[in-house]
Protein backbone atom coordinates (compact mmCIF):
# COMPACT_ATOMS: atom_id res chain seq x y z
CA UNK A 1 0.00 0.00 0.00
CA UNK A 2 1.36 3.52 -0.72
CA UNK A 3 1.53 6.32 2.18
CA UNK A 4 0.58 9.34 -0.18
CA UNK A 5 1.60 11.41 3.06
CA UNK A 6 5.35 9.86 3.68
CA UNK A 7 7.99 12.28 3.13
CA UNK A 8 9.33 12.78 0.05
CA UNK A 9 12.08 10.30 -0.69
CA UNK A 10 14.75 13.10 -1.63
CA UNK A 11 14.39 14.61 2.33
CA UNK A 12 16.46 11.49 3.60
CA UNK A 13 19.63 13.05 1.63
CA UNK A 14 18.85 16.94 1.43
CA UNK A 15 15.94 17.46 4.53
CA UNK A 16 18.31 16.46 7.44
CA UNK A 17 20.42 18.86 9.31
CA UNK A 18 23.69 16.60 10.21
CA UNK A 19 26.83 16.25 8.46
CA UNK A 20 25.26 14.22 5.44
CA UNK A 21 23.02 16.95 4.54
CA UNK A 22 25.14 19.55 4.49
CA UNK A 23 27.36 17.44 2.00
CA UNK A 24 24.48 15.87 0.13
CA UNK A 25 23.01 20.01 -0.24
CA UNK A 26 26.56 21.38 -0.38
CA UNK A 27 28.26 19.41 -3.44
CA UNK A 28 24.91 19.66 -5.20
CA UNK A 29 25.04 23.54 -4.87
CA UNK A 30 28.50 23.20 -6.46
CA UNK A 31 26.90 23.32 -9.59
CA UNK A 32 25.04 26.93 -8.84
CA UNK A 33 21.89 25.82 -7.20
CA UNK A 34 20.72 28.37 -4.51
CA UNK A 35 19.78 26.79 -1.34
CA UNK A 36 16.03 27.16 -2.12
CA UNK A 37 15.83 24.16 -4.17
CA UNK A 38 16.10 22.66 -0.81
CA UNK A 39 13.30 23.62 0.61
CA UNK A 40 11.22 20.33 0.37
CA UNK A 41 10.36 20.60 -3.21
CA UNK A 42 9.73 17.32 -5.47
CA UNK A 43 13.37 16.48 -6.97
CA UNK A 44 12.82 14.49 -10.24
CA UNK A 45 15.72 12.75 -12.07
CA UNK A 46 15.58 12.60 -16.08
CA UNK A 47 17.39 9.59 -16.99
CA UNK A 48 18.68 10.41 -20.40
CA UNK A 49 19.73 8.16 -23.33
CA UNK A 50 20.50 10.94 -25.27
CA UNK A 51 24.10 10.37 -27.29
CA UNK A 52 26.15 10.90 -30.33
CA UNK A 53 26.52 7.23 -31.09
CA UNK A 54 22.46 7.11 -31.05
CA UNK A 55 21.00 9.38 -33.64
CA UNK A 56 17.66 8.28 -32.81
CA UNK A 57 18.14 9.80 -29.48
CA UNK A 58 20.53 12.96 -30.31
CA UNK A 59 17.97 15.43 -29.90
CA UNK A 60 16.68 14.08 -26.47
CA UNK A 61 19.00 16.72 -24.08
CA UNK A 62 16.52 19.86 -26.34
CA UNK A 63 13.41 17.32 -25.08
CA UNK A 64 15.55 17.53 -21.72
CA UNK A 65 15.34 21.12 -21.10
CA UNK A 66 11.60 21.27 -22.27
CA UNK A 67 11.29 18.48 -19.55
CA UNK A 68 12.93 20.92 -16.56
CA UNK A 69 10.94 23.91 -17.99
CA UNK A 70 7.73 22.01 -16.77
CA UNK A 71 9.60 20.62 -13.22
CA UNK A 72 10.77 24.19 -12.53
CA UNK A 73 7.46 25.60 -13.63
CA UNK A 74 5.41 22.96 -11.56
CA UNK A 75 7.63 23.54 -8.70
CA UNK A 76 9.93 21.16 -8.73
CA UNK A 77 13.75 20.61 -8.81
CA UNK A 78 15.03 18.60 -11.76
CA UNK A 79 18.39 16.68 -11.76
CA UNK A 80 19.33 15.31 -15.29
CA UNK A 81 21.74 11.98 -15.78
CA UNK A 82 22.92 10.09 -18.43
CA UNK A 83 22.02 6.39 -18.99
CA UNK A 84 23.83 3.84 -21.44
CA UNK A 85 22.95 4.80 -24.93
CA UNK A 86 21.92 1.99 -27.36
CA UNK A 87 22.28 2.70 -31.07
CA UNK A 88 20.43 0.20 -33.26
CA UNK A 89 22.84 1.31 -36.35
CA UNK A 90 26.36 1.19 -34.44
CA UNK A 91 26.43 -1.42 -31.51
CA UNK A 92 28.08 -4.36 -32.27
CA UNK A 93 26.95 -7.66 -31.72
CA UNK A 94 23.62 -6.51 -31.24
CA UNK A 95 22.07 -3.69 -28.44
CA UNK A 96 19.80 -6.67 -27.37
CA UNK A 97 22.65 -7.80 -25.73
CA UNK A 98 22.92 -4.29 -23.60
CA UNK A 99 19.04 -3.95 -23.40
CA UNK A 100 19.21 -5.91 -20.12
CA UNK A 101 22.57 -3.67 -18.96
CA UNK A 102 20.77 -0.85 -19.39
CA UNK A 103 17.64 -2.00 -17.19
CA UNK A 104 19.97 -2.34 -14.63
CA UNK A 105 21.84 0.79 -14.70
CA UNK A 106 18.90 2.93 -15.34
CA UNK A 107 17.07 1.00 -11.84
CA UNK A 108 20.43 1.05 -10.43
CA UNK A 109 20.54 4.99 -10.75
CA UNK A 110 17.14 5.29 -10.13
CA UNK A 111 16.96 4.20 -6.91
CA UNK A 112 20.69 4.48 -5.52
CA UNK A 113 20.05 8.67 -6.10
CA UNK A 114 17.66 11.58 -4.53
CA UNK A 115 14.77 10.90 -6.85
CA UNK A 116 11.25 11.39 -5.54
CA UNK A 117 9.82 10.22 -9.49
CA UNK A 118 11.67 10.25 -12.38
CA UNK A 119 11.35 11.19 -16.48
CA UNK A 120 12.96 8.63 -18.65
CA UNK A 121 14.39 9.77 -21.91
CA UNK A 122 14.22 6.78 -24.48
CA UNK A 123 13.53 6.66 -28.79
CA UNK A 124 15.72 3.87 -30.49
CA UNK A 125 14.75 0.19 -30.56
CA UNK A 126 16.16 -0.87 -26.89
CA UNK A 127 16.22 2.26 -24.57
CA UNK A 128 12.26 2.46 -24.24
CA UNK A 129 12.11 -1.38 -23.10
CA UNK A 130 14.78 -0.89 -21.31
CA UNK A 131 13.95 2.38 -19.65
CA UNK A 132 10.61 0.90 -18.74
CA UNK A 133 11.98 -2.35 -17.17
CA UNK A 134 13.97 -0.10 -15.16
CA UNK A 135 10.71 1.80 -14.12
CA UNK A 136 8.83 -1.83 -12.72
CA UNK A 137 11.72 -2.47 -10.76
CA UNK A 138 12.40 0.55 -9.12
CA UNK A 139 9.29 1.24 -8.70
CA UNK A 140 9.09 5.01 -7.81
CA UNK A 141 6.47 7.02 -10.16
CA UNK A 142 7.91 7.18 -13.54
CA UNK A 143 7.12 8.87 -16.72
CA UNK A 144 7.75 7.86 -20.01
CA UNK A 145 8.83 10.52 -22.86
CA UNK A 146 10.17 8.93 -26.22
CA UNK A 147 11.83 10.66 -28.70
CA UNK A 148 8.98 10.81 -31.78
CA UNK A 149 9.70 9.60 -35.28
CA UNK A 150 12.40 10.62 -37.64
CA UNK A 151 11.77 13.02 -40.49
CA UNK A 152 10.42 10.70 -43.26
CA UNK A 153 13.14 9.30 -45.98
CA UNK A 154 12.49 10.80 -49.56
CA UNK A 155 14.25 11.04 -52.61
CA UNK A 156 13.18 13.54 -54.70
CA UNK A 157 9.15 12.23 -54.71
CA UNK A 158 10.00 8.71 -54.38
CA UNK A 159 8.89 8.04 -50.72
CA UNK A 160 11.71 5.67 -48.70
CA UNK A 161 9.98 4.25 -45.95
CA UNK A 162 13.24 5.00 -43.99
CA UNK A 163 14.60 1.29 -42.92
CA UNK A 164 12.29 -0.51 -44.72
CA UNK A 165 13.94 0.61 -47.78
CA UNK A 166 17.10 -0.63 -47.16
CA UNK A 167 16.27 -4.28 -47.19
CA UNK A 168 14.85 -3.77 -50.43
CA UNK A 169 17.62 -1.97 -52.03
CA UNK A 170 19.84 -4.41 -50.26
CA UNK A 171 18.25 -7.42 -52.03
CA UNK A 172 18.43 -5.57 -55.07
CA UNK A 173 21.97 -4.49 -55.01
CA UNK A 174 23.13 -8.14 -54.44
CA UNK A 175 21.00 -8.77 -57.78
CA UNK A 176 23.13 -6.67 -59.40
CA UNK A 177 19.06 -4.60 -59.56
CA UNK A 178 20.25 -1.33 -58.33
CA UNK A 179 23.21 1.38 -59.08
CA UNK A 180 26.01 1.93 -57.06
CA UNK A 181 25.06 5.97 -57.80
CA UNK A 182 21.24 5.50 -56.43
CA UNK A 183 23.20 3.37 -53.28
CA UNK A 184 24.85 6.07 -52.41
CA UNK A 185 22.56 8.51 -52.47
CA UNK A 186 20.56 6.06 -50.23
CA UNK A 187 22.65 6.95 -47.70
CA UNK A 188 22.06 10.71 -48.06
CA UNK A 189 18.25 10.32 -47.60
CA UNK A 190 17.25 7.27 -46.03
CA UNK A 191 17.61 8.96 -42.18
CA UNK A 192 16.94 12.49 -42.62
CA UNK A 193 16.61 14.14 -39.05
CA UNK A 194 16.59 13.24 -35.21
CA UNK A 195 14.20 10.59 -33.63
CA UNK A 196 13.44 7.22 -34.12
CA UNK A 197 12.90 5.19 -37.53
CA UNK A 198 9.48 6.32 -38.87
CA UNK A 199 7.84 2.95 -40.02
CA UNK A 200 6.24 0.33 -37.14
CA UNK A 201 9.56 -0.64 -36.43
CA UNK A 202 10.56 -1.80 -32.57
CA UNK A 203 11.32 1.91 -31.39
CA UNK A 204 7.56 2.85 -32.88
CA UNK A 205 6.22 0.08 -31.77
CA UNK A 206 7.56 0.43 -28.24
CA UNK A 207 6.29 3.76 -28.11
CA UNK A 208 3.30 3.14 -29.23
CA UNK A 209 3.20 0.73 -26.32
CA UNK A 210 4.52 2.31 -23.64
CA UNK A 211 1.56 5.11 -24.50
CA UNK A 212 -1.02 1.97 -24.39
CA UNK A 213 0.75 0.62 -20.90
CA UNK A 214 -0.14 4.06 -19.46
CA UNK A 215 3.32 4.50 -19.02
CA UNK A 216 3.51 8.01 -21.25
CA UNK A 217 1.06 11.40 -21.61
CA UNK A 218 -1.55 10.63 -23.88
CA UNK A 219 -0.46 11.08 -27.30
CA UNK A 220 3.07 10.68 -26.71
CA UNK A 221 4.37 7.87 -29.32
CA UNK A 222 3.39 9.73 -32.55
CA UNK A 223 3.85 13.20 -32.60
CA UNK A 224 7.41 13.71 -34.96
CA UNK A 225 10.79 14.32 -33.45
CA UNK A 226 11.33 17.34 -34.83
CA UNK A 227 7.41 19.01 -34.56
CA UNK A 228 7.14 22.00 -31.67
CA UNK A 229 4.62 19.87 -30.16
CA UNK A 230 7.07 17.24 -28.46
CA UNK A 231 8.35 20.19 -26.91
CA UNK A 232 5.23 21.20 -25.49
CA UNK A 233 4.33 17.50 -24.28
CA UNK A 234 8.21 17.24 -22.79
CA UNK A 235 7.05 20.35 -20.46
CA UNK A 236 3.50 19.00 -19.79
CA UNK A 237 5.38 15.59 -18.97
CA UNK A 238 7.60 17.90 -16.48
CA UNK A 239 5.00 19.83 -14.88
CA UNK A 240 3.09 16.23 -14.34
CA UNK A 241 6.21 13.99 -12.87
CA UNK A 242 5.83 17.12 -10.27
CA UNK A 243 2.29 15.74 -9.21
CA UNK A 244 2.94 12.64 -9.25
CA UNK A 245 6.02 12.89 -6.89
CA UNK A 246 4.21 14.95 -4.71
CA UNK A 247 1.34 11.86 -4.66
CA UNK A 248 4.12 9.38 -4.50
CA UNK A 249 2.19 8.07 -7.47
CA UNK A 250 0.89 6.16 -9.49
CA UNK A 251 3.88 3.73 -9.39
CA UNK A 252 4.95 1.62 -12.03
CA UNK A 253 2.78 -1.15 -10.02
CA UNK A 254 0.48 0.55 -10.10
CA UNK A 255 0.11 0.87 -13.71
CA UNK A 256 2.01 -2.11 -14.84
CA UNK A 257 -0.84 -4.39 -14.17
CA UNK A 258 -2.44 -7.53 -15.57
CA UNK A 259 -4.94 -5.02 -17.46
CA UNK A 260 -2.44 -2.99 -19.27
CA UNK A 261 -0.28 -6.29 -20.51
CA UNK A 262 -3.12 -6.98 -22.17
CA UNK A 263 -4.46 -4.04 -23.67
CA UNK A 264 -0.65 -4.04 -25.10
CA UNK A 265 -0.94 -7.10 -26.46
CA UNK A 266 -3.59 -6.03 -28.23
CA UNK A 267 -2.88 -2.89 -29.56
CA UNK A 268 0.70 -4.59 -30.62
CA UNK A 269 -1.92 -6.87 -32.92
CA UNK A 270 -4.17 -3.59 -34.05
CA UNK A 271 -0.76 -2.15 -35.43
CA UNK A 272 0.67 -4.99 -36.98
CA UNK A 273 4.21 -4.17 -34.51
CA UNK A 274 7.26 -5.52 -34.10
CA UNK A 275 8.16 -8.97 -33.54
CA UNK A 276 10.36 -7.60 -30.69
CA UNK A 277 7.95 -6.37 -28.89
CA UNK A 278 7.11 -9.54 -27.95
CA UNK A 279 9.97 -9.88 -26.47
CA UNK A 280 10.01 -7.15 -24.55
CA UNK A 281 6.63 -7.46 -22.84
CA UNK A 282 7.44 -10.52 -21.78
CA UNK A 283 10.23 -9.42 -20.15
CA UNK A 284 8.52 -6.00 -18.60
CA UNK A 285 5.97 -8.38 -17.37
CA UNK A 286 8.42 -10.77 -15.58
CA UNK A 287 9.73 -7.40 -13.68
CA UNK A 288 6.43 -6.40 -12.68
CA UNK A 289 5.49 -9.72 -11.51
CA UNK A 290 2.23 -10.35 -14.01
CA UNK A 291 1.90 -14.10 -15.60
CA UNK A 292 1.92 -13.18 -19.31
CA UNK A 293 3.02 -16.11 -21.68
CA UNK A 294 3.68 -16.38 -25.73
CA UNK A 295 -0.01 -18.00 -25.83
CA UNK A 296 -1.53 -14.52 -24.20
CA UNK A 297 0.23 -12.78 -27.39
CA UNK A 298 -1.50 -15.74 -30.06
CA UNK A 299 -4.95 -15.61 -28.23
CA UNK A 300 -5.09 -11.70 -28.06
CA UNK A 301 -3.75 -11.83 -32.11
CA UNK A 302 -6.82 -14.20 -32.99
CA UNK A 303 -9.57 -11.85 -31.39
CA UNK A 304 -7.94 -8.07 -32.91
CA UNK A 305 -8.27 -6.90 -36.25
CA UNK A 306 -5.39 -5.12 -37.78
CA UNK A 307 -6.68 -1.47 -37.92
CA UNK A 308 -3.44 0.95 -38.48
CA UNK A 309 -1.88 0.91 -42.13
CA UNK A 310 1.64 1.54 -41.40
CA UNK A 311 4.88 0.23 -42.89
CA UNK A 312 6.04 -2.01 -43.46
CA UNK A 313 2.92 -4.57 -43.12
CA UNK A 314 1.26 -1.48 -44.38
CA UNK A 315 1.50 1.72 -46.25
CA UNK A 316 1.71 4.97 -44.38
CA UNK A 317 4.35 5.97 -42.21
CA UNK A 318 4.75 7.24 -38.24
CA UNK A 319 3.97 10.79 -39.32
CA UNK A 320 0.45 9.91 -40.76
CA UNK A 321 -0.65 8.10 -37.72
CA UNK A 322 0.39 11.13 -35.94
CA UNK A 323 -1.72 13.70 -38.55
CA UNK A 324 -5.03 10.50 -38.45
CA UNK A 325 -5.29 10.96 -34.55
CA UNK A 326 -2.11 9.10 -32.95
CA UNK A 327 -2.59 6.47 -30.52
CA UNK A 328 -5.23 7.82 -28.79
CA UNK A 329 -7.80 7.69 -31.70
CA UNK A 330 -6.06 4.18 -32.17
CA UNK A 331 -7.02 3.04 -28.76
CA UNK A 332 -10.54 5.12 -28.90
CA UNK A 333 -11.33 2.66 -32.41
CA UNK A 334 -10.42 -0.14 -30.21
CA UNK A 335 -12.33 0.66 -27.05
CA UNK A 336 -14.42 -2.79 -27.24
CA UNK A 337 -11.66 -4.83 -27.27
CA UNK A 338 -9.59 -2.82 -24.39
CA UNK A 339 -9.60 -2.76 -20.26
CA UNK A 340 -10.37 1.03 -20.08
CA UNK A 341 -10.41 0.82 -16.23
CA UNK A 342 -6.53 0.34 -16.68
CA UNK A 343 -4.56 3.52 -14.47
CA UNK A 344 -2.37 5.38 -16.26
CA UNK A 345 0.01 8.25 -15.47
CA UNK A 346 -2.36 10.85 -15.55
CA UNK A 347 -4.18 9.31 -12.50
CA UNK A 348 -6.82 8.58 -14.67
CA UNK A 349 -8.41 5.60 -16.45
CA UNK A 350 -7.52 4.67 -19.89
CA UNK A 351 -11.36 4.96 -20.77
CA UNK A 352 -11.35 8.71 -19.47
CA UNK A 353 -8.33 9.60 -21.54
CA UNK A 354 -9.10 8.59 -25.34
CA UNK A 355 -12.76 9.83 -24.34
CA UNK A 356 -12.52 12.72 -26.49
CA UNK A 357 -10.16 11.31 -29.19
CA UNK A 358 -11.44 10.01 -32.38
CA UNK A 359 -10.12 9.02 -35.59
CA UNK A 360 -9.60 12.01 -38.42
CA UNK A 361 -8.15 9.65 -41.27
CA UNK A 362 -10.18 6.54 -41.67
CA UNK A 363 -7.34 5.54 -44.10
CA UNK A 364 -4.69 4.95 -41.72
CA UNK A 365 -6.75 4.16 -39.01
CA UNK A 366 -9.40 1.36 -39.96
CA UNK A 367 -12.56 0.82 -37.78
CA UNK A 368 -12.77 -2.80 -36.23
CA UNK A 369 -15.53 -3.41 -38.96
CA UNK A 370 -13.31 -3.13 -41.94
CA UNK A 371 -10.36 -3.91 -40.67
CA UNK A 372 -6.77 -4.54 -42.96
CA UNK A 373 -7.36 -7.83 -41.59
CA UNK A 374 -9.10 -9.88 -39.49
CA UNK A 375 -6.44 -11.08 -37.41
CA UNK A 376 -3.77 -9.45 -35.62
CA UNK A 377 -0.13 -9.15 -37.68
CA UNK A 378 1.56 -12.03 -34.97
CA UNK A 379 1.19 -16.03 -34.71
CA UNK A 380 3.02 -17.96 -32.10
CA UNK A 381 3.57 -21.31 -33.39
CA UNK A 382 4.80 -24.64 -32.18
CA UNK A 383 6.00 -27.78 -33.27
CA UNK A 384 8.76 -30.31 -32.46
CA UNK A 385 11.04 -27.50 -33.98
CA UNK A 386 9.96 -24.89 -31.18
CA UNK A 387 8.77 -27.11 -28.42
CA UNK A 388 8.37 -23.82 -26.28
CA UNK A 389 7.62 -21.82 -28.94
CA UNK A 390 8.37 -19.29 -32.24
CA UNK A 391 6.74 -16.16 -33.93
CA UNK A 392 5.94 -15.16 -37.06
CA UNK A 393 4.88 -11.67 -38.24
CA UNK A 394 2.15 -13.00 -40.50
CA UNK A 395 0.82 -9.99 -41.39
CA UNK A 396 4.28 -9.12 -43.31
CA UNK A 397 4.50 -12.42 -45.23
CA UNK A 398 4.05 -13.68 -48.43
CA UNK A 399 0.47 -15.42 -47.87
CA UNK A 400 1.05 -18.25 -49.78
CA UNK A 401 3.60 -19.43 -47.83
CA UNK A 402 1.79 -19.48 -44.61
CA UNK A 403 1.01 -23.58 -45.36
CA UNK A 404 4.37 -24.41 -46.82
CA UNK A 405 6.64 -27.90 -46.82
CA UNK A 406 10.19 -27.74 -48.04
CA UNK A 407 13.75 -29.11 -47.54
CA UNK A 408 15.90 -27.41 -45.15
CA UNK A 409 19.10 -25.60 -46.28
CA UNK A 410 21.31 -25.33 -42.97
CA UNK A 411 23.87 -22.71 -41.63
CA UNK A 412 25.69 -23.36 -39.32
CA UNK A 413 25.84 -19.59 -38.35
CA UNK A 414 25.46 -16.19 -39.93
CA UNK A 415 28.86 -16.28 -40.90
CA UNK A 416 28.30 -19.58 -42.72
CA UNK A 417 25.30 -17.76 -44.19
CA UNK A 418 27.13 -14.78 -45.46
CA UNK A 419 29.69 -17.08 -46.90
CA UNK A 420 27.74 -19.60 -48.81
CA UNK A 421 23.79 -17.86 -49.51
CA UNK A 422 25.04 -16.54 -52.86
CA UNK A 423 27.34 -18.89 -54.02
CA UNK A 424 25.53 -20.37 -57.59
CA UNK A 425 26.60 -24.23 -56.47
CA UNK A 426 24.38 -23.38 -53.68
CA UNK A 427 21.19 -25.91 -53.22
CA UNK A 428 18.81 -24.10 -52.81
CA UNK A 429 15.19 -23.42 -54.66
CA UNK A 430 11.92 -21.63 -54.25
CA UNK A 431 10.78 -24.04 -51.96
CA UNK A 432 13.65 -24.44 -49.83
CA UNK A 433 13.47 -23.67 -46.29
CA UNK A 434 16.48 -21.38 -45.17
CA UNK A 435 17.36 -22.52 -41.65
CA UNK A 436 20.15 -20.10 -39.61
CA UNK A 437 21.22 -21.47 -36.28
CA UNK A 438 23.45 -19.53 -33.43
CA UNK A 439 21.57 -16.90 -33.44
CA UNK A 440 19.67 -17.01 -30.17
CA UNK A 441 20.23 -15.41 -26.78
CA UNK A 442 23.11 -17.14 -26.05
CA UNK A 443 24.39 -17.82 -29.50
CA UNK A 444 24.06 -14.60 -31.62
CA UNK A 445 25.28 -13.60 -28.50
CA UNK A 446 21.82 -11.51 -27.94
CA UNK A 447 19.82 -12.26 -30.22
CA UNK A 448 20.93 -10.13 -32.86
CA UNK A 449 18.40 -9.28 -35.83
CA UNK A 450 19.66 -11.74 -37.99
CA UNK A 451 16.08 -13.38 -38.63
CA UNK A 452 15.55 -12.01 -41.98
CA UNK A 453 18.10 -14.12 -43.89
CA UNK A 454 18.43 -12.77 -47.27
CA UNK A 455 16.82 -14.48 -50.96
CA UNK A 456 19.70 -15.96 -52.43
CA UNK A 457 20.51 -13.95 -55.24
CA UNK A 458 19.90 -16.42 -57.99
CA UNK A 459 16.70 -16.90 -56.48
CA UNK A 460 16.10 -13.22 -56.02
CA UNK A 461 17.21 -12.87 -60.37
CA UNK A 462 14.91 -15.52 -60.88
CA UNK A 463 12.11 -13.14 -59.17
CA UNK A 464 11.78 -14.76 -55.96
CA UNK A 465 10.79 -12.34 -53.55
CA UNK A 466 10.27 -14.67 -50.38
CA UNK A 467 10.83 -17.81 -48.60
CA UNK A 468 10.47 -19.78 -45.72
CA UNK A 469 13.27 -18.75 -43.16
CA UNK A 470 13.32 -19.98 -39.70
CA UNK A 471 15.93 -19.04 -36.92
CA UNK A 472 16.34 -18.45 -33.22
CA UNK A 473 17.18 -14.94 -34.06
CA UNK A 474 15.16 -11.17 -33.88
CA UNK A 475 14.26 -9.55 -37.20
CA UNK A 476 14.28 -5.63 -37.21
CA UNK A 477 10.67 -4.23 -36.92
CA UNK A 478 11.00 -2.49 -40.06
CA UNK A 479 11.83 -5.94 -42.30
CA UNK A 480 9.35 -8.58 -43.84
CA UNK A 481 8.89 -11.97 -44.80
CA UNK A 482 7.50 -15.26 -44.12
CA UNK A 483 10.35 -15.56 -41.05
CA UNK A 484 9.67 -17.92 -38.42
CA UNK A 485 11.33 -16.07 -35.38
CA UNK A 486 12.51 -17.05 -31.73
CA UNK A 487 12.52 -20.49 -32.09
CA UNK A 488 12.62 -21.55 -28.40
CA UNK A 489 14.49 -23.15 -27.20
CA UNK A 490 17.44 -22.03 -29.23
CA UNK A 491 20.20 -24.15 -31.18
CA UNK A 492 22.93 -22.80 -29.12
CA UNK A 493 21.75 -24.54 -25.97
CA UNK A 494 20.47 -27.77 -27.87
CA UNK A 495 17.38 -26.80 -29.26
CA UNK A 496 15.70 -28.83 -32.25
CA UNK A 497 16.86 -25.89 -34.53
CA UNK A 498 20.46 -27.58 -33.81
CA UNK A 499 19.45 -31.43 -35.05
CA UNK A 500 18.34 -29.86 -38.32
CA UNK A 501 20.15 -31.63 -41.29
CA UNK A 502 20.10 -30.18 -44.72
CA UNK A 503 17.30 -31.96 -47.10
CA UNK A 504 15.20 -32.44 -44.24
CA UNK A 505 11.41 -31.27 -44.30
CA UNK A 506 9.86 -28.76 -42.93
CA UNK A 507 6.39 -28.22 -42.20
CA UNK A 508 4.96 -24.55 -41.51
CA UNK A 509 1.47 -24.44 -41.21
CA UNK A 510 0.49 -20.56 -39.75
CA UNK A 511 -3.31 -20.92 -39.83
CA UNK A 512 -2.62 -24.37 -37.49
CA UNK A 513 0.23 -22.83 -35.51
CA UNK A 514 2.67 -25.47 -36.86
CA UNK A 515 6.30 -26.02 -36.92
CA UNK A 516 6.98 -29.36 -37.68
CA UNK A 517 10.62 -30.86 -38.46
CA UNK A 518 9.13 -34.77 -40.34
CA UNK A 519 12.22 -36.64 -39.05
CA UNK A 520 11.50 -39.61 -36.99
CA UNK A 521 11.53 -39.28 -33.27
CA UNK A 522 14.20 -42.20 -33.22
CA UNK A 523 16.60 -40.34 -35.86
CA UNK A 524 16.25 -36.97 -33.76
CA UNK A 525 17.15 -39.23 -30.70
CA UNK A 526 19.97 -40.11 -32.52
CA UNK A 527 21.32 -36.92 -33.12
CA UNK A 528 20.34 -35.14 -29.71
CA UNK A 529 22.95 -37.74 -28.67
CA UNK A 530 25.79 -36.75 -30.87
CA UNK A 531 24.90 -33.07 -30.31
CA UNK A 532 28.21 -30.95 -28.66
CA UNK A 533 27.43 -27.87 -27.27
CA UNK A 534 29.54 -25.11 -28.69
CA UNK A 535 32.24 -23.65 -26.19
CA UNK A 536 31.33 -20.63 -24.43
CA UNK A 537 32.20 -17.07 -26.15
CA UNK A 538 32.83 -15.30 -23.15
CA UNK A 539 35.01 -15.97 -20.02
CA UNK A 540 35.03 -12.03 -18.34
CA UNK A 541 33.03 -9.33 -18.08
CA UNK A 542 29.24 -8.19 -18.81
CA UNK A 543 29.60 -10.62 -21.52
CA UNK A 544 30.15 -13.87 -19.10
CA UNK A 545 27.14 -12.46 -17.11
CA UNK A 546 24.37 -12.44 -19.98
CA UNK A 547 25.06 -15.90 -21.03
CA UNK A 548 25.40 -16.98 -17.48
CA UNK A 549 22.00 -15.42 -16.94
CA UNK A 550 20.21 -14.82 -19.97
CA UNK A 551 16.63 -16.74 -20.40
CA UNK A 552 14.97 -17.85 -23.34
CA UNK A 553 13.31 -15.45 -25.79
CA UNK A 554 9.86 -16.97 -24.90
CA UNK A 555 10.14 -15.82 -21.48
CA UNK A 556 12.06 -12.48 -22.78
CA UNK A 557 15.79 -12.93 -23.13
CA UNK A 558 15.91 -11.29 -19.01
CA UNK A 559 18.47 -12.45 -17.02
CA UNK A 560 17.23 -14.50 -14.78
CA UNK A 561 18.49 -12.96 -11.30
CA UNK A 562 16.14 -9.64 -12.78
CA UNK A 563 13.11 -11.29 -12.88
CA UNK A 564 10.02 -10.81 -10.81
CA UNK A 565 8.02 -8.06 -8.48
CA UNK A 566 9.88 -4.39 -7.98
CA UNK A 567 12.88 -4.72 -5.98
CA UNK A 568 11.54 -2.66 -2.79
CA UNK A 569 13.30 -5.32 -0.29
CA UNK A 570 17.06 -2.83 -0.74
CA UNK A 571 17.15 -0.03 0.74
CA UNK A 572 20.05 1.81 -0.81
CA UNK A 573 19.74 4.67 1.68
CA UNK A 574 22.93 4.38 4.31
CA UNK A 575 22.48 6.89 6.84
CA UNK A 576 25.60 6.05 8.59
CA UNK A 577 27.70 7.10 5.06
CA UNK A 578 27.69 9.80 2.41
FE1 LIG B 1 17.01 3.77 -33.94
FE2 LIG B 1 15.73 2.61 -36.11
S1 LIG B 1 17.86 3.05 -35.80
S2 LIG B 1 14.94 3.25 -34.21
Amino acid sequence: MVDRHAPLRSSRWFGTDDLNGLIHRGWTRAQGFSARVFDGRPVIGIVNTWSEVANCNAHLRDLAGAVKRGVWRAGGFPLELPAMSLSEPLMKPTTMLYRNLLAMEAEESIRANPFDAVVLLAGCDKTTPALLMAAASADIPAIVLTGGPMLRGRRGREDLAGASAIWDASDRRRADDYSDERWAELESCVARSAGHCGVMGTASTMAILAESLGMTLPGAAAIPAVDSRRGALAEETGERIVQMASLSGPRPSEILTAAAFRNAVTVLNAVSGSTNAVIHLLALAGRAGVPLALDDFDAISRTTPWIVDVRPAGRHQMEELFYAGGVPAVLKELSPLLELEALTITGRPLGAEIAAAHVLDPEVIRTLVQPLAPEGGLAVLRGNLAPNGAVIKQAAMDPALRRHVGPAVVFRDKKDLMARIDDPELDVGPDSVLVQLMSGPVGGPGMPEWGQLPIPAKLWQAGVRDMVRISDARMSGTAYGACVLHVAPESAVGGPLALVRDGDLIELDVDARGLTLRVDDAELEARRAAWEPPSPRFTRGYGRLYVDHVRQADTGADLDFLAGGPGADWDPYQPTSH
